[in-house]
């Protein structure tokens, strides 16, 4: 992010954003996938040999989903509804994870039928109904445990998954009827991998680095038994800064992850897997919004934007600061609540913000809004989804 003759650009290319809103009609989110390629093949680079699965609810835009396609990487998914959007972008059933806590009969019958590359597992009974419904279909379904190895990465408690209290994974004490449940449906399930995902926003890797050494040895154990076992997927959850933009700072953390990652997993006799989302998206979107009103309390200065906690949610769900930028710079600062229309107090984007300078009628950028921004868009105060342009 830059101003270049006082006009906000993004991404490596520094694209100005203000020509995007000569027609505007609404809150736009917009793409610069050249950073996209950039960050996809930074990732690719530091993590050499791991198959990158980008995790789609991150961002499932067709143009993004289609060049990260074009990049090489797979998708991570977690629905019936992700699934169609990858195949349909070009991702082939042998490109997909197919993730989540709640798969239906119909989502796995589904996944089955097409031949999904890898089913990550995420509780007993789901690899009983998996066991079942392939028995039935006379399908092997190939699957990877999702082991939750209990362990705190130091991130937004809304956002960790690899607690015990967390719903997501199994806990590893749960192997040996893991271990009894393969071998009852060996002729309808092949033990193909083990996975884990520790949460999102991960700044810091003590957390990491420990669950990666308590499943090690889960690893070495099961594939004494299954011979099958060739992947071990360990996830995604790299985190970005949202209140600076330090790529060089970004790249250090993905290197000193990376290490963590491929240091301790070497000598594993597998393939490793990522599902990467934020890291790759995060910075290549931001969310433009026009200013409504300057309205002055004797309490505070609001400025009131067209777009809403149903457009961008992460402030109001997981106390998210994104850094917000009018498009054309400002020489004079502002102190005020940036907020939404929706009628909730929770809708706000920043609160007692300096803020360049704005008026009713200026276009403000929230940065940093390439991921779970649309993807957890709601129509709220049936208020209408936000356009998205790919640039
Ligand atoms: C199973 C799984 N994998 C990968 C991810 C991607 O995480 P992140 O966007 O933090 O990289 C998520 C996000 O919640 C997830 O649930």
């Amino acid at each position: 992010m830059e101003y270049i003759n006082n006009e906000l650009c993004l991404g490596p290319l520094k694209k100005p954003l203000a020509p995007l809103c000569a027609n505007y009609m609404r809150p736009i989110y917009v793409y610069d996938l050249d950073f996209v390629t950039q960050r996809f093949q930074a990732m690719a680079k530091a993590l050499k040999g791991v198959r990158l699965f980008y995790a789609m609810k991150a961002n499932p835009n067709a143009e993004v989903l289609q060049r990260l396609k074009t990049l090489g990487s797979g998708a991570d998914v977690v629905s019936l509804g992700e699934i169609k959007r990858a195949l349909e972008s070009g991702f082939s059933v042998q490109d997909i994870v197919y993730s989540g806590v709640g798969k239906t009969v119909h989502e796995i019958n589904e996944a089955l039928r097409l031949g999904i590359y890898q089913i990550n597992v995420e509780s007993l009974p789901e690899l009983e109904r998996i066991g079942k419904l392939a028995l039935e279909a006379g399908k092997k379904a190939q699957v990877a445990l999702r082991l939750n190895p209990d362990v705190d990465i130091k991130t937004h408690p809304y956002i960790a998954t690899g607690l015990k209290d967390n719903k997501f994974g199994m806990e590893l004490s749960l192997i040996p009827d893991l271990k009894k449940c393969l071998k009852n449906y060996s002729a309808s399930i092949e033990l193909v991998g083990i996975s884990l995902h520790l949460g999102s926003q991960m700044l810091e890797f003590t957390g990491y680095q420990e669950a990666l050494q308590k499943l090690k040895p889960v690893f070495k154990d099961l594939q004494k038994e299954f011979a099958t076992l060739k992947r071990f997927d360990f996830g995604g959850g790299l985190g970005i800064f949202y209140d600076r933009l330090d790529l060089e700072l970004e790249e250090s953390l993905l290197q000193e992850y990376a290490k963590i990652t491929l240091d301790t997993l070497s000598d594993l006799d597998c393939e490793l897997q990522s599902e990467p989302g934020r890291w790759l998206l995060g910075h290549c979107g931001v969310l433009i919004t026009q200013v409504q009103y300057i309205k002055k309390t004797s309490a505070k200065t609001f400025v009131i934007v067209d777009a809403g906690m149903n457009h961008l949610i992460r402030p109001s769900l997981y106390e998210a600061d994104h850094m917000i930028l009018p498009l054309g710079k400002s020489l004079e600062n502002m102190k005020a609540d940036i907020v939404g229309p929706i009628c909730e107090s929770s809708d706000f984007f920043a609160k007692d913000r300096s803020l360049g300078s704005v008026k009713e009628g200026d276009f403000v950028a929230v940065m940093d809004s390439g991921a779970y921004g649309y993807s957890m868009a709601s129509v709220y105060n049936l208020q209408e989804l936000p356009l998205e342009i790919c640039i």
